[in-house]
């Protein structure tokens, strides 16, 4: 099968994320996605809503919903948006459902936050619950070690563990400051719980910031004491947290040889969330905003390879005609909850607001948004 780009598409199944997809459905009439009159639509409710409402699109958006977003960005920009508009009475996030949640909790009281589909999740974030990120801290404390070790999580985690972070001096980061995340947060503690995505830690503790792998360990939720010896929590600088994103995590180093020998002197440029051998055998790494950018500045008639989600590669292509933008691995899907956002949904939504009715709102109690602002708040004031 071929995308409209050329690019080669092969869909292993929408299954990377069954937890977060299991049990939602949609609570009103969506239309059907064959309906002609389906942008439309969307364009009549944006245009009837006017400056109450405020769409944000992630870079992984497709782009039948990209096209009505009035900001696009990775999550670090998209946070920065949200926190700017004060006057927009609804914020349409069209992303996913952690990035709602800090929507939510950086926007102002009156204004409401809409997921289109609730079944938008995030695979990595249900790697690390609060219940078991409360009892890997509570055995940091039995080993004595709580006090030097600082929380810092990804955006990519539920607002409960953003709270935990902000409860307890740590911060949120993104792919785009997760160096200037932990330069911080060493200069607050002598090692950092890092949430929940290992390999983003990874990736920046060793090529970042000089660590080797030794001062690398990673904390299994599954075992007892994280399954690791007193010992190793001793000589760790980064305690990793087992997460992955099921998506960036099926990129291998072969991917990057095979694209090596199919395409010649073409650059590799992989997303942080891959895993450390694929980033060191990559030419660049770097957030989704980043990757857009480096392709922006690359000169005409280059050829890059892209380790990230696929409805950015492909719109990659599009944007860059002058040059050869492929896929990094044939076999690795779209992020299937990314996906869940499509023009039916957003049309359902918008159409809803126009009535009155403010579907799929996403809330975050009081106390659990305190506690997540002021970690959020850190990584936004992080020169
Ligand atoms: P960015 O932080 O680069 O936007 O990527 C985040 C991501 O994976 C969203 O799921
Ligand atoms: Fe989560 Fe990975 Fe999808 Fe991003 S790409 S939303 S980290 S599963």
């Amino acid at each position: 099968m071929a995308t409209q780009t050329g690019l080669p598409l092969f869909v292993l199944g929408q299954g990377a994320d069954p937890h977060s997809e299991k049990g939602v459905e949609c609570p009103g009439e969506l239309p059907p996605a064959s309906d002609p009159d389906l942008v439309e639509r969307a364009r009549k409710a944006k245009e009837a809503l006017g400056d109450r409402l405020f769409v944000l699109g992630h870079h992984y958006q497709r782009d039948e919903v990209i096209q009505f977003a009035d900001v696009t960005g990775d999550s670090f920009k998209l946070a920065q948006q949200a926190a700017a508009r004060p006057e927009a009475e609804f914020i349409v996030f069209c992303g996913v459902h952690f990035m709602a949640e800090s929507a939510d909790i950086l926007t102002g009281d009156g204004q409401k936050v809409v997921l289109p589909d609730l079944a938008a999740g995030c695979s990595m974030a249900d790697m690390a619950t609060f219940d078991q990120v409360e009892e890997c801290w509570e055995a940091l404390e039995d080993a004595g070690l709580a006090g030097e070790v600082v929380p810092v999580t990804y955006m990519n985690s539920s607002a409960d563990i953003k709270a935990f972070c902000g409860r307890n001096g740590g911060v949120v980061c993104t792919s785009s400051n997760a160096k200037r995340a932990l330069d911080w947060a060493f200069e607050q503690g002598r090692k950092v719980l890092f949430l929940p995505d290992q390999h983003l830690g990874r990736n920046t503790a060793v090529l970042e910031m000089g660590m080797s792998l030794e001062d690398c360990v990673v904390w299994n939720p599954h075992r007892p004491g994280g399954g690791l010896t007193r010992e190793q929590l001793d000589r760790a600088r980064m305690i990793l947290w087992k997460g992955h994103c099921s998506v960036h995590g099926r990129f291998t180093p072969e991917s990057v040889d095979d694209v090596r020998a199919r395409i010649p002197g073409v650059n590799v440029l992989v997303h942080p969330e891959c895993r450390h051998e694929v980033v060191l055998k990559a030419d660049h790494v770097g957030s989704t905003e980043h990757i857009i950018k480096t392709l922006q500045a690359a000169p005409a008639g280059s050829s890059w390879a892209i380790g990230t989600e696929l409805n950015l590669v492909k719109r990659l292509a599009t944007m860059f005609p002058d040059k050869n933008v492929s896929f990094l691995d044939r076999t690795v899907c779209y992020c299937s909850t990314m996906n869940r956002i499509d023009l039916p949904h957003l049309v359902w939504a918008l159409e809803s607001l126009v009535l009155g009715d403010v579907v799929n709102r996403i809330t975050v109690d009081d106390d659990t948004a305190h506690w997540a602002r002021v970690a959020l708040d850190r990584m936004l004031a992080l020169p």
